[in-house]
């Protein structure tokens, strides 16, 4: 594994064909890697007839490449799929931003997983939890070896913790939760093992009955943060300072830390920047985003993912810290091709540190929101590009491109047709 710079000049100028080329040539992906980002060699029916039920063919998404991207030192090109355009470009653009002031700074606790086991019909609450805590050795020794690769690893079972919910529509009852420590995988599997077979010994010593026994996507346990810094200088453009493109990203995330019709768009633009790394390395986006949002609302009011200040420089500073369980082995991380690839790409040793490159690009895109949303507005930059795409779907090529999406931008008039006109002027 070579290392290799993420500093992608004038990338989307070339042409598919060449931007495949420069990536094989930059990094020391295998041929069959290459073939699956490209899209040659995806997913066939055939593996997918093994995921999942009733299959009848695959769906796909674009898959660009963020670029500029430093995290904790080391520069990684980032596989993203999604259909929203400007995203990407976006990304890539706050990353190479923060580049002059050391990229993000990540980092993230142990990849603790939380299975829930609700215990009902305990006849002596305080009894039980007793019981729950003289048993715990016996009980986490129980399902420390019920996954040897996860305990290979490292992992493995660490605490159990008892709470009681004393209101709820069917009255109180215990929760236990079991932590356990997946190490590389998601560890839904795992966990959800674990937690079925702990719960006749839990019976036995509550007198209760397991009802439910399920992991927790709320994993707290299990949080990735990012930093950066950007230098003030490095916001300003056209007619707006660094200073207020600074003041103005501070009092956009204001609005979302106050507001929750605010706070759920300011972080639908966060997971444009998470969701499409965890497509891309195959994981479960669902769980990614039950676990965010629901991390957001800890306090009981759902607010902003990320916070905005500046610091005593007054350069502006971006945080996002996110539960964020992702694996780099195991489950459709292992079977399909493109994830693997990605992975390959992104030269990911942990899962944790695919969790902190992820939770980068979701600060990288919150920014990148805010900045058009606190100047120009998002319209101005999305038809920019949405001309270029126009453009290409009229049948331009090469310099025609940026040319007739220019025009079709200052004609407010972004349609095929007018494309077509401009194109046959041209010609
Ligand atoms: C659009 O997909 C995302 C934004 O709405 C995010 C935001 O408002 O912060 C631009």
């Amino acid at each position: 594994m070579n290392p290799y710079s993420s500093r992608l000049s004038g990338f989307y100028k070339h042409s598919l064909a060449e931007r495949i080329a420069i990536l094989a040539d930059l990094t020391d992906l295998d041929s069959d890697s290459i073939n699956a980002l490209s899209g040659a060699a995806g997913l066939t029916t055939a593996q997918a007839d093994h995921m999942i039920e009733n299959v009848i063919g695959v769906h796909s998404l674009p898959l660009g490449i963020a670029a500029n991207f430093q995290i904790n030192g080391r520069d990684v090109l980032i596989p993203m799929a999604l259909e929203e355009p400007s995203v990407v470009a976006s990304a890539s653009f706050m990353a190479k931003l923060a580049r002059n002031s050391g990229g993000f700074v990540c980092s993230s606790t142990e990849p603790e997983m939380i299975g829930q086991l609700q215990i009902l019909d305990v006849p002596d609450p305080a009894a039980a939890i007793a019981a729950l805590h003289a048993n715990t050795n016996a009980l986490l020794q129980s399902v420390d070896h019920l996954h040897p690769s996860i305990k290979k690893r490292g992992g493995g079972a660490r605490a159990l913790e008892v709470r009681e919910i004393t209101d709820s529509p069917i009255g109180p009852f215990l929760v236990a939760h079991l932590i356990y420590d997946t190490r590389d995988a998601m560890g839904a599997n795992a966990v959800n093992t674990a937690v079925e077979y702990l719960a006749p010994e839990i019976e036995r010593l509550t007198g209760g009955r397991v009802h439910l026994r399920i992991l927790s996507n709320l994993t707290d346990r299990r949080m990735s943060k990012a930093r950066a810094v950007w230098p003030t200088s490095a916001l300003a453009f056209g007619e707006f300072t660094g200073e207020d493109v600074r003041d103005g990203i501070i009092e956009a995330w204001a609005f979302a830390a106050a507001d929750p019709y605010r706070a759920a768009t300011h972080n639908k633009g966060i997971m444009n920047g998470i969701d499409p790394v965890v497509i891309a390395t195959g994981n479960d986006w669902r769980a990614a985003e039950a676990g965010a949002h629901a991390y957001a609302a800890r306090d009981g009011r759902y607010t902003s993912m990320s916070t905005w200040s500046k610091d005593a420089a007054g350069n502006l500073v971006g945080e996002l810290e996110l539960p964020m369980a992702l694996g780099i082995v195991g489950g459709a991380t292992k079977v399909h091709p493109v994830a693997q690839a990605a992975l390959k790409l992104m030269q990911v040793q942990t899962a944790n540190e695919l969790a902190e490159i992820v939770v980068a690009v979701g600060l990288a895109q919150n920014l990148a929101a805010l900045r058009a949303l606190a100047t120009e507005g998002i319209q101005r930059g999305h038809m920019t590009l949405h001309a270029r795409q126009v453009a290409v779907a009229a049948g331009a090529t090469g310099a025609q491109i940026e040319k007739i999406a220019a025009q079709l931008a200052a004609e407010k008039n972004v349609r095929v047709a007018r494309a077509q006109e401009l194109l046959a002027s041209f010609n």
